[in-house]
């Protein structure tokens, strides 16, 4: 039989993954060797002359050749104990913000694990800095910005406490404690926790309420600005929330921000899942591509190379647009000679920092690009492939209730039962994500809880839609659907059929 073939510019980007069925194999295998081979032959070609230290006859002592052994069946071992890991590479992995990395993620991280160069200052990194800037610079040109300062931190917690500190510190040192910070309703837990961190209690967080679709409601954010009788450390808005992918109007809130131009208001938007939506296609004039544009005017912004830019943990990034901004630290170091405040090390609350996710993003940017051909392509497919699961389950299953807003390629929803109750709802939400793993054929989706009380929104959705609200929290199955590979013209199967065919088959 004929098998169907991918357009070009799809063939195109499978070269860059592994493939569910590891089908690159042989490209994989070869490039760990060419590095390997590239590092050993470099440190040989570097002191030839000093001699060896491990000489062949050390090389066959018993002792040597019995620790050798004995790592390499440790090394098995940790191997088969990997195999009860959850396998985020499968398009059956359908649940947090993991799928598959990118083979130039891959391959990238592993060059710079071997050279294993410290980014805290250019006296520890020669390359691993001039890497990570240009790493930086391929991140901030998605955002059209002409100049990008930041850094590259573990991740996106790490890269909102940069904006935190930033922010606090343009504030006079005498109103600092009074100072409040304003987020969405539906910021990412990480805002609270740095609060903590820098001494603040949770009255510093003002949470704006969220609008009917679950983004920040800009009209309260213009009544709680106006209102404010203290010093904002500034606003945070969401390009992609963790619960459901929602974007916030980060055009609207802009607007508001120029209105009251004279409060001078910090604006970061925390990107770190869907930052790199900012190089898909979109719509012109569609919200989406609004919020893109908005992105051109804000202050800085967090982005997550190690959720949808498909490299290994740890990578997220800080960015500034404007060198002024990032710049706000002179501490010293007694054993590193920093050339300069600028210097890295000065300016990141992280010390020693790897240049693995620096050499990660750099190649997945220099190959696959941070544009719409390249991995803006494979994010608009996400776009896709949400609305066919959408358009399926709903044809397939009349009682399953989905949120709305949800802007980019999260999925929610619930199930309305006979008694139409909320606490029964919860229960079969629950019953699904406990049992979709225990099936023969497994899929693994993830869930949340979204108390009412803060989600109004919900609230109301979820009456109109017919529920009794007989409790206070609602629990959504919650379905990232990142996997390249989800919707494919290849397969046996069609994903999106057997996760139908498996939930029919599940009594809930
Ligand atoms: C919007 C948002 N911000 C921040 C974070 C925190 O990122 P990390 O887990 O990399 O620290 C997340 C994680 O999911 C997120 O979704």
């Amino acid at each position: 039989m004929k098998r169907k073939q991918c357009p070009p510019k799809d063939i195109s980007l499978k070269s860059y993954f592994l493939g569910p069925q590891a089908e690159n194999t042989q490209f994989l295998q070869s490039a760990f060797l060419e590095i390997v081979s590239h590092y050993c032959n470099w440190r040989k070609s570097l002191f030839p002359l000093d001699g060896k230290a491990i000489s062949h006859d050390d090389q066959l002592h018993p002792q040597f050749l019995k620790n050798q052994k004995s790592i390499q069946l440790l090394m098995e071992t940790l191997s088969l104990n990997f195999q009860n890991e959850i396998p985020q590479f499968s398009p059956r992995y359908l649940g947090h913000m993991f799928s598959e990395l990118t083979l130039p993620g891959l391959l990238g991280h592993f060059v710079a694990l071997l050279h294993n160069p410290n980014n805290i200052s250019k006296e520890s990194s020669l390359v691993g800095l001039n890497i990570e800037r240009e790493a930086i610079d391929s991140l901030g040109k998605m955002f059209k910005w002409r100049k990008t300062i930041g850094h590259l931190t573990s991740g996106g917690t790490v890269a909102n406490l940069e904006a935190l500190l930033r922010m606090r510190h343009r504030i006079p040192f005498e109103h600092r404690t009074k100072a409040k910070l304003l987020t969405s309703a539906a910021a990412h837990y990480s805002w609270k926790k740095n609060l903590k961190i820098l001494g603040y209690d949770d009255s510093a967080l003002v949470e704006v309420p969220l609008d009917k679709y679950g983004r920040l409601c800009t009209k309260s954010f213009k009544k709680i600005l106006t209102a404010a009788d203290y010093p904002i450390l500034g606003v945070v808005t969401l390009f992609g929330s963790t619960e459901r992918g929602t974007v916030d109007d980060i055009q609207d809130v802009n607007h508001i921000l120029e209105l009251h131009s004279n409060m001078k208001i910090w604006h970061h938007v925390d990107a770190a899942y869907g930052g790199f939506f900012a190089c898909a296609q979109h719509a012109t004039h569609s919200y989406l591509a609004k919020q893109t544009d908005a992105l051109k005017y804000i202050e800085s912004l967090t982005l997550d190379p190690h959720k949808l830019g498909y490299v290994p943990y740890g990578c997220g990034a800080f960015l500034c647009r404007k060198s002024k901004d990032y710049f706000y630290s002179d501490v010293e170091a007694p054993y590193i000679q920093f050339k300069s405040a600028q210097e890295a090390g000065v300016q990141s609350v992280e010390g020693s920092r790897p240049a693995t996710g620096a050499a990660a993003t750099w190649l997945t940017s220099k190959s696959i690009g941070f544009n719409s051909d390249g991995l803006g392509r494979v994010l608009n497919r996400h776009l896709e492939t949400k609305s066919k699961f959408q358009k399926q389950l709903s044809k397939n299953f009349k009682n399953l209730i989905f949120t709305e807003g949800s802007d980019l390629n999260i999925l929610c929803w619930t199930v309305k039962g006979s008694t139409k109750r909320l606490s029964e709802a919860n229960s079969k939400v629950d019953q699904l994500f406990a049992d979709f793993p225990k099936q023969s054929l497994p899929f693994y989706i993830s869930k949340t809880s979204l108390p009412l009380k803060k989600n109004s929104w919900l609230e109301a959705y979820l009456i109109k839609k017919g529920f009794q609200l007989d409790t206070k929290k609602c629990h959504l199955v919650r379905m990232t659907l990142m996997n390249p590979f989800l919707i494919n013209r290849e397969t046996e199967i069609s994903y999106v059929q057997e996760f139908i065919r498996t939930l029919k088959s599940m009594a809930f």
